[in-house]
């Protein structure tokens, strides 16, 4: 595949596989029960009705889970009752006036230095890698490193061991934003089902330590364990694997685009991390649900219908690059925006000053997309002539 930031133009084609019209990249179990909305103005003004154009279907499967599937959930008791993402009304307010104290602007500022530091630090230990010839993965090694440690410290929380969280998190991406067969949707479950047993351990520890950490302060704020264990669920994924992905889709960006030198600079990280916002974000839709028949601009939408939002890529592509909704609008946006958007920048430029010279190695990016994600699965990069007897 070709990269979707070659060449220099602001219009240069994309390979984002979810750049382009959506039901020609969904299968067609999805065609059948989601109804895709491409147009940026009516997707913000759908975003701005959230009592019309409801966010109770957030957290739902895209298609219908087999009863062997649903079976080993059932074991678990896995249960993910409306919280946040997927909850309207004073219910939603509530708990996002909690979490968003935990992501307030000068607490997401204060972690640029450590992140930097931390970046720094694992391209100086690389660096031995590059000029001993080989090709590093930062997809591995930076993109899957930084966003754990940051939520860890924000929100109080101990975050699973590097390779169960990752695994949980794209398994759970994949059981609720995929179309998986029958069998692969029994692995998924019981990989769901695992995250979801340590995260009952790990809420009830957080509770019971009371130390000011985000489960705690959920607890005091009235939530209960359900609810705090679901959005546990989905903030240990939103939190930390879509600002993988970025991380990931920005980086291979600037290697094959022939941007990394110039992402040296702060303002040129910043302007490609917009970049991919607009044209290749990690979590390009979203979804919401038809409360009842409405008409909106001339559209007609019919209850209980089910709609996927694009966010990036389309026509936010075509006159310039418009990220205003890449993290979604209205009062269910993105509590993480200034959070992914800084860490992906301080990552990028770090990087590019540590490792100047740094080339893609390998082919084009191998693209990964679901719903309503998307990500390149490994980001090769080598020195070129390292390893080379002199
Ligand atoms: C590149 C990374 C990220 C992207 C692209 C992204 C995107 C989104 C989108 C599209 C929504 C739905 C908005 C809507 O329904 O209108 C959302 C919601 C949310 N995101 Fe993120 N997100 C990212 C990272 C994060 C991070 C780091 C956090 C950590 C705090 C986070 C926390 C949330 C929360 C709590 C919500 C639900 C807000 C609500 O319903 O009130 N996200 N995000």
């Amino acid at each position: 595949m070709s990269c979707p930031f070659a060449g220099s133009t602001a219009v240069a084609p994309t390979s984002a596989p979810l750049a382009t019209a959506l039901p020609g990249t969904y299968p067609e179990a999805v065609n059948n029960r989601y109804r895709s909305i491409e147009d940026p103005a009516l997707v913000r003004r759908i975003l701005q009705r959230p009592e019309d154009f409801t966010p109770a279907n957030a957290l739902d499967t895209a298609i219908d889970l087999e009863p062997a599937a649903l079976r080993v959930l059932a074991a678990e008791r896995f249960f993910l009752p409306p919280v946040l993402a997927s909850a309207g009304g004073a219910a939603h307010l509530a708990v996002r006036r909690i979490v968003a104290r935990f992501f307030s602007p000068a607490r997401v500022a204060a972690q640029a230095e450590p992140i930097r530091a931390r970046v720094a630090g694992i391209c100086a230990a690389l660096a031995a890698d590059y000029r001993n010839g080989a090709r590093v993965d930062l997809a591995a090694h930076l993109a899957a490193v930084i966003p754990p440690e940051v939520m860890a410290r924000l929100t109080g929380i101990p975050v699973p061991p590097a390779a169960d969280l990752k695994a949980w998190s794209l398994d759970s991406l994949e059981l609720f934003w995929g179309w998986p067969d029958a069998a692969r949707q029994r692995e998924l479950a019981a990989s769901a089902a695992g995250f979801h047993a340590w995260l009952r351990t790990s809420v009830a520890q957080a509770v019971a330590r009371d130390d000011g950490n985000l489960y705690a302060a959920l607890h005091q704020g009235g939530v209960d364990l359900d609810r705090i264990r679901s959005l546990g669920y989905f903030l240990t994924i939103a939190g930390q694997e879509t600002t993988a992905m970025l991380i990931s889709t920005t980086l291979a960006a600037a290697l094959h685009g022939g941007r990394w030198d110039s992402c040296a600079q702060e303002s040129a990280a910043a302007q490609l991390v917009a970049r991919s916002l607009a044209r290749a974000s990690s979590v390009p839709t979203w979804r919401r649900v038809v409360r009842a028949d409405i008409e909106l601009d001339g559209v007609r939408f019919a209850a209980g219908e089910q709609l996927v939002l694009r966010l990036s890529g389309g026509a936010l592509m075509e006159d310039g690059d418009d990220d205003s909704l890449a993290f979604g609008f209205g009062i269910h946006r993105c509590l993480g925006a200034g959070l992914a958007r800084m860490e992906t920048e301080v990552v990028l430029h770090t990087a590019a000053r540590a490792l100047p010279g740094l080339n893609p190695a390998g082919g084009e990016p191998d693209w990964m997309h679901l719903l309503s994600f998307q990500w390149p699965r490994t980001v090769f990069s080598s020195w070129p002539g390292a390893g080379v007897a002199a």
